[in-house]
């Protein structure tokens, strides 16, 4: 399997389940399956442990004994990063775009906990501050390996072209082949490792990516894809059509929890007993309830929706009330 070429840290329990959400199923006359990838472990696990595995073998490789990486201050990628920096022995550094919160909650509260060294910025200076925190620990004798925004570099992708693997091998015990694959679209990685396993593996679904920010994310894909591609030294197009972008459900802005959102929280906690976070899942699980409800999937369908995590997002608030997450 070509992912197998690139060393990896075992830092997940994998593979994941994969469920069928009955409530879900029967509601909509639709067959709705979930991949729960909040549960893979570690600090409360989710989609970026994948990415992690062959990120921070790669820091090991080149003798690292720091880890710095980027995110906004309820970041679930830098939550997880700090846990298997301290499971692998390396210090672990957080540059976090946003104001320094005034209670540590959420994702900041672990953060806290792991020991993570935490660097606040404004969002745009993030870059500039990552690079000049990097310099600083050179300077202190220390080795850093960085990692860009979400551990979406064609290295990180691997981590769900492995996880294509593990449906399709799930897909022929169920004896069924997905039509849709959803999950929420961050950084692209999850969605350029999920179109290179597609082809790969030869799974039938199209990838439909949630937004969960307003950009223009199909050249962020495209681009991560060929550059995957490039790395793995392998011929694969992608086709137009077995790739949608929906930025319906992104409310008022990236972090900011709506009424929609709450609203698939609430339900899938209510007919599932499955948590999901405001600032991804939920708003992704807000898309899936809203067009299953407005019919875009032909009837019968049969869906999998890809639970990436981020459940502590929910702790950085004490009760639903709209506003932004970073507040
Ligand atoms: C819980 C959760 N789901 C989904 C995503 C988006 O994944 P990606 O960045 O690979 O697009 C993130 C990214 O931070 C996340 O934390």
């Amino acid at each position: 399997m070509v992912w197998r070429r690139f060393p990896q840290v075992n830092l997940a329990n994998l593979p994941t389940p994969l469920e069928e959400m009955k409530a879900v199923s029967r509601d909509f006359s639709c067959q709705v399956y979930m991949k729960r990838d909040d549960l893979t472990g570690l600090a409360f696990g989710g989609n970026k442990v994948r990415k992690l595995e062959f990120l921070l073998a790669e820091a090991l490789d080149q003798g690292a004994n720091a880890v710095i990486t980027e995110g906004g201050v309820q970041s679930n990628h830098a939550r997880m990063t700090a846990a298997a920096s301290r499971k692998l022995g390396l210090e672990p550094v957080l540059v976090l775009g946003g104001r320094a919160a005034e209670e540590k909650r959420g994702n900041l509260l672990l953060d806290d906990f792991l020991g993570a060294r935490v660097y606040f910025c404004p969002l745009s200076d993030r870059k500039k501050t990552m690079k000049e925190v990097g310099e600083l620990y050179e300077q202190e004798g220390l080795n850093p390996y960085i990692i860009p925004t979400g551990g979406s570099t064609p290295l990180g992708t691997l981590g769900y072209l492995r996880a294509a693997e593990e449906i399709k091998k799930q897909e022929q015990v169920l004896g069924l082949e997905f039509d849709y694959i959803l999950a929420p679209l961050g950084s692209g990685g999850t969605h350029a490792g999920l179109l290179l396993g597609k082809y790969y593996y030869g799974l039938r679904a199209k990838i439909l990516g949630i937004a969960v920010e307003r950009r223009d994310f199909r050249p962020l894909v495209e681009d991560l894809f060929s550059q995957s591609v490039g790395m793995l030294g392998m011929e694969m197009k992608m086709e137009k059509g077995d790739f949608m972008i929906n930025q319906d459900y992104v409310g008022p802005g990236y972090g900011y929890f709506d009424e929609a959102t709450a609203s698939a929280i609430r339900y899938f906690a209510r007919q599932e007993g499955i948590l999901m976070g405001p600032v991804y899942t939920g708003k992704a699980g807000a898309g899936l309830l809203d067009l299953l409800e407005q019919g875009f999937f032909p009837p019968g369908s049969k869906i999998l929706f890809i639970h990436t995590g981020g459940t502590p997002e929910l702790f950085a608030w004490n009760e639903f009330e709209p506003g932004e997450v970073d507040k």
